[in-house]
């Protein structure tokens, strides 16, 4: 018995890295699998369905069930077309990993448009395109489902370097917690996990030099848990993973201050109750 026996997953980006470690933890589990990849640089800039093909290849010589798509997430034909992939191969959609994600990392003052624009286009508006998408399809099912998305401690705290990635994983945490608010009468539990893994996008940052320890396969024990019946009554979380540090994230609402009488602050008295105010 396997905790996804008879489910239909689609993971995006799964041609390398975490999604590949997850499309094969999730196969394993019974999960007959949409690969999906583009199979480009980590910039972005190309396509190659070796990828895809390769991870597909892999499950399926171990005994799972796959079909590789190359569309890109970043168009909402693209993203009816990953949909489409899972409903044309096996009939149905029960769970979406949006996955995939680029870099093009500059610091804000020398980062361009296009720089900006792609970046946010892959992650920010691919994660909406495919939510809706794959929402549209579980909400005709009327069986629920789930939906996972890879946010980032860029996003969530801030990275030197990463103004549009950054962006653009932030914008994923309001759009998992909206999408939690909106889905949740039809059962579709949208949560995130914010990952730390040494791949093609990370290996060549100072932290990850010598480390052997923060894998993918790390990582997509998560997505399991989110995907899964074990996670059928929690939605709107980020699950965060770095090796065997398994932790989360949430935004913290300050208790604040009132003042009396209901009087107007003023920018004095901020700076003056600066502590008091911000004190969780
Ligand atoms: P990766 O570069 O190995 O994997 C990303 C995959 O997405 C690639 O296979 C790529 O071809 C695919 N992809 C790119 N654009 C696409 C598009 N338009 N349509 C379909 N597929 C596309 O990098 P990694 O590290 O595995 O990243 C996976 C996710 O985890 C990304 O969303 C990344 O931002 C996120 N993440 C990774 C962290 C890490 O430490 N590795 C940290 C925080 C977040």
């Amino acid at each position: 018995m396997g905790l996804l026996d008879g489910k239909v997953v689609v993971v995006t980006g799964a041609g390398g890295g975490i999604g590949r470690a997850e499309a094969k933890l999730l196969a394993s589990e019974g999960a007959k699998v949409v690969v999906n990849d583009v199979g480009g640089a980590r910039d972005g800039v190309g396509a190659d369905d070796a990828a895809a093909n390769a991870v597909v290849a892999e499950i399926c010589a171990a005994g799972g069930e796959a079909v590789a798509n190359f569309d890109s997430v970043a168009t909402a034909e693209g993203a009816h077309r990953i949909v489409l992939a899972a409903v044309t191969a096996f009939g149905r959609l029960d769970v979406l990993v949006n996955n995939a994600g680029i870099v093009r990392d500059k610091s804000l003052m020398k980062m361009t448009e296009e720089m900006w624009d792609s970046v946010i286009a892959v992650h920010l508006k691919g994660t909406f395109l495919c939510t809706q998408a794959a929402a549209k399809q579980l909400m005709a099912q009327g069986e629920g489902g789930r939906i996972v998305n890879t946010t980032s401690v860029s996003g969530l705290l801030g990275n030197f370097g990463q103004a549009n990635y950054a962006a653009a994983k932030a914008g994923i945490y309001g759009l998992t917690r909206t999408a939690a608010i909106e889905l949740q009468k039809h059962r579709i539990t949208v949560n995130a996990i914010a990952p730390i893994a040494k791949t093609r996008m990370t290996d060549d940052l100072p932290m990850f030099q010598g480390i052997d320890t923060l894998t993918p396969e790390h990582i997509a024990p998560a997505v399991l848990f989110l995907a899964s019946p074990l996670c059928a009554d929690r939605t709107g979380h980020v699950l965060a993973v770095s090796g065997s540090r398994m932790y989360a994230y949430k935004v913290v609402e300050a208790k604040g201050k009132f003042k009396d009488g209901n009087e107007v602050w003023t920018a004095n008295e901020i700076a003056e109750n600066w502590d008091a105010i911000t004190k969780v």
